[in-house]
């Protein structure tokens, strides 16, 4: 690892294990472009790279034709309105409307460590020699703006991490319409992409497909990242599967409106790009003041993509995740959402834990209802005030009782919301979103608290820190329910409305912090109407994010796959809940959602008192799985050996200890196929040398055996069933 400029030949090259990442300045004008991205080169001459004697050369040698050379340079950053027509990466309108902005080298600083992004997650290093940054100046000489990118690299994870900072250097106010995180160019070699799509109960499915020629992008205008589309995206070779080929992925550490786009153009260049989205975004510069980017993550693997996901998930575990609960287990939660909806009280909520305390369940979660008026979903939010009707005896009480059952107790918030019939809503009205003069929407009957302002903002948060000082709280469940619209703040000037999106965000972020610095070993567990908000930027305040409302085994299969191309499955919250399942009316069996479950945070998100005494007859035993694999799954190299997303039967993925000598891999035979020879499946991430023990067999087997011949596994008699492989050194 480590990051070299190479003065002769104005080269920057940055090195993580595996990989280079190379920037060139040329011409004596400065443009710094983007040389090299892929397998680690070594010390060579690599100014060639940057191209610049093909067709009609740089500024320098042939001005006459600099508009050719600006729409061909693979620009570092590349702006707006000279003559660079693909997608831009900054515009920034100065005091008299003109939006033109050239960018060259100025200077340039390598350090070891990485600062911090005010008021942005970010990843981190624990000590400075764990990474090291490059700082790279570029400015526009004439606008007076000064640009500077900052990229890290880390010495244990192939990834390189960039943001941008702008300043306004001038003395007059400038507006940033558009400043993305990262942009880099690459020839096109048959690339496919790969996008997540979804919905409410489907989030984040895979799309691959060829780049076409134009502009592909994925967005969002939520104010959060949303079910619908995800701030990630990756570039791969046509032959890159699981396990072998090139792949580039690109993520956003954000989570608020992105655009992430890739573009292919003429010369079948691709440009990649990622960042906050431009539409309704114009942020105000006053003389001297600076716009600081969300951070962008780069991976390249060229071992397929189950190496990118292993390189995602090092870097999350490792350098963007912090807390309390970081590496350790997570409680075993049962949720009652599923289990009562609105409908409960202390002795409902008591029962529960009653019969769940036995059985190995660790904490029960209070979810939605408990708190104002909130009988159903169409009222009460922001009065965060226990209701003591449903919550005989206060809720210190509660807490104490179910604390002596030996649980822990965790609560629900939706600390961003207002429900119009409240009396929050009463006494400020003003605090809603709401563009004077109109009605707002309504989603789910409530509306949006506009927290990009403190005063709103410190209120919410002193509610719910009141609330959590009353009673020996543990964890939080922080829900978002409905995505922004009719944007307007009344504490802003007209010119200053394209700032709210990005200030709400900033306004979460500096919530969370809050949370949990004044409490430091409180479990955080992100939420949004199931996965809405399941990004890289949630899990720097929490280190599990709820992965989607739809908690059917099979339904799970899919949304788990797709959340762990990049995210760890330490941070996929799964829970086992009731059949027939409340979103597909599916009925799997019980061990079948104990196996899925078990890939992420697991718990329960049922109604104990009722299921039936076979089901709950199961739970010791799953509970005891999930000690005995949790640290596997949680701190293990993931692997995907099949899936029922690409060949309807079945579904297989496996974790490998990082010194090889323990793996679990997870079977699921979703629909059973009549008359059929045992399946084969191969393992994969095993030390070939080593020799194993499948746990429950007498035999052992060679890693090489395991994963190049694989085992025979018979097909299990009906659909749904689950079978788990423990395999360990012997
Ligand atoms: C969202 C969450 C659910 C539950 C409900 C409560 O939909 O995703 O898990 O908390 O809100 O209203």
């Amino acid at each position: 690892m480590g990051i070299t400029y190479f003065e002769n030949e104005r080269i920057f090259k940055l090195d993580t294990k595996n990989t280079s990442y190379v920037i060139g300045i040329v011409d004596k004008e400065g443009f710094v472009g983007h040389a090299y991205y892929g397998k680690k080169l070594g010390e060579d001459a690599l100014a060639y790279l940057m191209r610049i004697y093909e067709s009609f050369g740089t500024p320098e040698t042939n001005a006459r034709d600099r508009l050719s050379f600006y729409d061909a340079f693979p620009m570092e950053y590349p702006t707006h309105g000279i003559g660079d027509f693909r997608e831009s990466a900054i515009r920034v309108e100065d005091a008299n409307g003109h939006f033109a902005n050239k960018l060259t080298y100025r200077s340039h600083e390598i350090f070891k460590g990485k600062k911090k992004l005010a008021g942005l997650p970010a990843t981190w290093c624990e000590k400075d020699e764990d990474c090291e940054t490059l700082e790279l100046t570029l400015e526009d000489k004439e606008a007076k703006l000064a640009v500077v990118l900052s990229y890290s690299v880390f010495n244990d994870v192939d990834a390189v991490v960039r943001h941008a900072r702008v300043i306004n250097e001038s003395d007059k106010t400038v507006y940033v319409t558009k400043a993305m995180s990262a942009s880099f160019d690459i020839d096109n070699n048959e690339f496919d992409k790969i996008v997540l799509y979804g919905s409410w109960a489907r989030e984040r499915y895979i799309d691959r497909t060829p780049v076409s020629y134009g502009i592909q992008m994925s967005r969002s205008m939520r104010g959060e990242g949303g079910h619908q589309e995800h701030a990630f995206t990756a570039l791969l070779e046509k032959n890159a599967d699981q396990n072998k080929g090139e792949v580039y992925g690109m993520d956003l550490i954000y989570s608020g409106n992105f655009r992430t786009l890739q573009e292919r153009n003429q010369f079948d260049n691709i440009r990649m790009m990622t960042g906050i989205n431009p539409d309704d975004f114009k942020w105000e510069l006053t003389a001297g003041a600076d716009f600081q980017t969300p951070e962008a993550v780069l991976v390249y693997s060229n071992e397929g993509i189950g190496g990118m996901s292993r390189c995602f998930h090092d870097l999350y575990r490792n350098h963007l995740i912090r807390g309390y609960y970081r590496d350790k287990k997570r409680p075993i939660l049962i949720n009652n959402w599923e289990a009562t909806y609105f409908n409960f009280d202390t002795e409902k909520l008591l029962a529960i834990a009653r019969q769940a305390a036995p059985l190995g369940i660790e904490m029960l979660v209070m979810d939605d209802g408990w708190f104002g008026n909130r009988f159903d979903d169409n009222r009460a939010l922001g009065d965060w005030e226990v209701n003591e009707e449903k919550l005989q005896g206060g809720l210190k009480h509660l807490v104490d009782e179910v604390n002596k059952l030996g649980l822990k107790f965790g609560i629900w918030f939706e600390p961003e919301m207002i429900s119009p019939e409240s009396k929050l809503y009463e006494e400020h009205p003003d605090w809603a979103f709401t563009v004077p003069g109109r009605v707002p929407g309504l989603a789910r009957n409530q509306l949006v608290l506009d927290i990009s302002r403190e005063e709103v903002a410190d209120y919410i948060f002193e509610k719910m820190a009141k609330v959590l000082h009353s009673a020996n709280i543990e964890y939080v469940k922080w829900d978002m329910n409905r995505p922004l619209a009719d944007i307007a703040s009344a504490a802003l000037p007209k010119e200053r409305q394209g700032e709210i999106f990005h200030r709400y965000v900033l306004g979460v972020y500096r919530m969370q912090e809050r949370l949990i610095t004044e409490f430091p070993n409180l479990l955080l567990e992100n939420c949004s109407g199931g996965g809405a908000r399941f990004d890289a930027g949630m899990l720097y305040y929490s280190p599990q994010i709820w992965c989607s409302d739809d908690t059917d085994a099979i339904e799970r299969l899919t949304i788990q796959e797709g959340t762990a191309l990049i995210y760890p499955l330490s941070a996929m919250g799964a829970h086992v809940s009731d059949c027939p399942n409340h979103t597909v009316g599916r009925t799997t069996p019980f061990a079948t959602r104990g196996a899925v479950a078990l890939a992420g945070t697991f718990g329960y998100e049922l109604d104990i008192t009722k299921i039936s005494e076979d089901d709950r007859n199961q739970i010791p035993q799953q509970t005891a799985m999930y000690h005995k694999y949790n640290d596997l799954v949680r701190t293990g190299d993931y692997y995907r050996m099949a899936s029922y997303r690409e060949n309807h039967y079945y579904d297989a993925y496996m974790v490998v200890s990082k010194d090889k000598k323990e793996a679990l891999a997870t079977y699921v035979c979703v629909k059973r196929r009549p008359n059929p020879r045992s399946r084969g499946l191969k393992f994969l991430g095993l030390d070939p040398e080593k020799t194993y023990r499948i746990e429950g067999e007498d035999r052992t087997y060679l890693g090489s055996t395991l994963m190049n011949a694989g085992i025979y596994i018979e097909e299990p008699w009906g659909d749904f069933q689950a079978k788990l492989f423990h395999i360990v050194e012997a």
